[in-house]
């Protein structure tokens, strides 16, 4: 069992906040800067040949250096890192809230809204921090920190990569569970941005339905349904935020949303919550693929009446008035089923106004000789 020491570096350890996979964070004082901070401390890795250490610890540094560029609202920043004793150290911005697992333990799943703005906050981050170059490799609830506003910060950006080192550096280490991992990473193929687009659908899915979506009683059990198992996405959802999850969640990198951003384009669809979408609606396919969709896609029944409210009113106008009141209705007419069938619902609602409008004049003008 490996002791804390009471100082590492210039910081003071105060307590024990959590552990995880590769080390042990905590509350500590920065005694220079007298601020408090997360102190990250990696447990040592009993057996590493000197040479090892120290690639590790070069490896480290390099990588906490990358971290600690990245200045966004939604991310934990990273202050410092070094090596103290044998020991390597980080020290990030000491964040306020509970950590996504632990909210989605205690209160179960969330509404769509809520889900929806936290993940927008995680795709953002990302987003961010992918144009930067820094692929996170790690997004699970347990790094992400939502405060009791529900401001997001993700935490442990680029630390990540140094679970596979420590892995390969002591054989038999097992660090965390495959359930967040994308397929390519399971498979040990090329890692980028994609795979942070799976991990975010994956934690999205886990808020809105409170259940993990890649489970088993073994480890290669879940790397296995990771891989090759098309996951069951129950659960009721509207209809675009299920395709949302679809092409977040495809084993294909290729086929998920290329970037980040594209994610996040998708998660502000201002459609993506309404449920009076029909399942089968084409649309539902193009708003997954952030592609602006202007038409609400309402039911049938409303198309039908439109269509057949036209038909009467040039009927009408036909019957009961004179040629430019005919063309100006039959106009009207054509450029709402045009602009319908384009996906303005705006200017079809105007145009099939200025229909309905000639042809009520025209009645008028005949019945009342007005
Ligand atoms: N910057 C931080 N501010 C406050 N708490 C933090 C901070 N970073 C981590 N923690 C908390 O410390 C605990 C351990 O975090 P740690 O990152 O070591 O483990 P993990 O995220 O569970 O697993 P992994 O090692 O795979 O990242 C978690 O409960 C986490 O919420
Ligand atoms: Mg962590």
């Amino acid at each position: 069992m490996w002791e804390a020491p009471e100082t590492i570096g210039r910081y003071r350890i105060i307590r024990e906040i959590g552990a995880g996979g590769m080390g042990v964070v905590f509350l500590a004082e920065d005694q220079v800067l007298q601020r408090q901070v997360a102190l990250k401390v990696l447990r040592p890795q009993p057996g590493l040949t000197p040479e090892k250490q120290a690639a590790l610890a070069e490896r480290f540094l390099r990588e906490c250096r990358v971290a600690g560029r990245l200045t966004h609202p939604n991310i934990a920043k990273v202050y410092d890192a070094g090596e103290d004793n044998g020991c390597l150290f980080l020290t990030m911005e000491l964040v306020h809230g509970d950590s996504l697992r632990d909210r989605i333990d205690l209160l179960g799943p969330m509404g769509p809204p809520q889900a929806v703005d936290i993940a927008r906050q995680i795709a953002t981050a990302l987003s961010y921090a992918h144009s930067r170059g820094v692929v996170h490799r790690d997004i699970k609830p347990d790094n992400i920190s939502v405060s009791p506003t529900d401001r997001v910060k993700v935490m442990d950006f680029g630390v990540a990569r140094l679970a596979t080192d420590i892995t390969v550096s002591s054989p038999g280490t097992v660090i965390g569970s495959p359930s967040y991992m994308s397929p390519e990473q399971i498979q040990g193929g090329d890692v980028d941005g994609r795979t942070d687009v799976f991990t975010l659908g994956t934690v999205l899915y886990e808020m809105l339905t409170g259940r993990r979506l890649f489970q088993g009683s073994s480890v290669p059990e879940v790397a296995y349904k990771i891989v090759h198992t098309e996951p069951d996405l129950g659960g009721s959802f509207p209809p675009r935020l299920r395709a949302l999850l679809r092409r977040a969640l495809a084993k294909d990198p290729r086929e998920r949303f290329a970037t980040a951003e594209q994610m996040l384009t998708a998660l502000r669809d201002p459609l993506l919550l309404r449920w009076d979408l029909a399942a089968g609606d084409r649309r539902e396919d193009d708003s997954a693929l952030g592609v602006p969709v202007a038409a609400p896609g309402r039911s049938r029944v409303l198309m039908i009446g439109l269509v057949g409210g036209y038909a009467a009113a040039i009927a009408g106008t036909l019957i009961f008035a004179g040629p430019a009141a005919v063309s100006l209705a039959a106009g009207g007419a054509a450029v709402a089923l045009t602009a319908r069938l384009a996906g303005g619902a705006r200017s079809s609602a105007l145009a099939g106004w200025g229909a309905l409008c000639a042809a009520v004049l025209a009645a008028a003008h005949t019945w009342l000789d007005w």
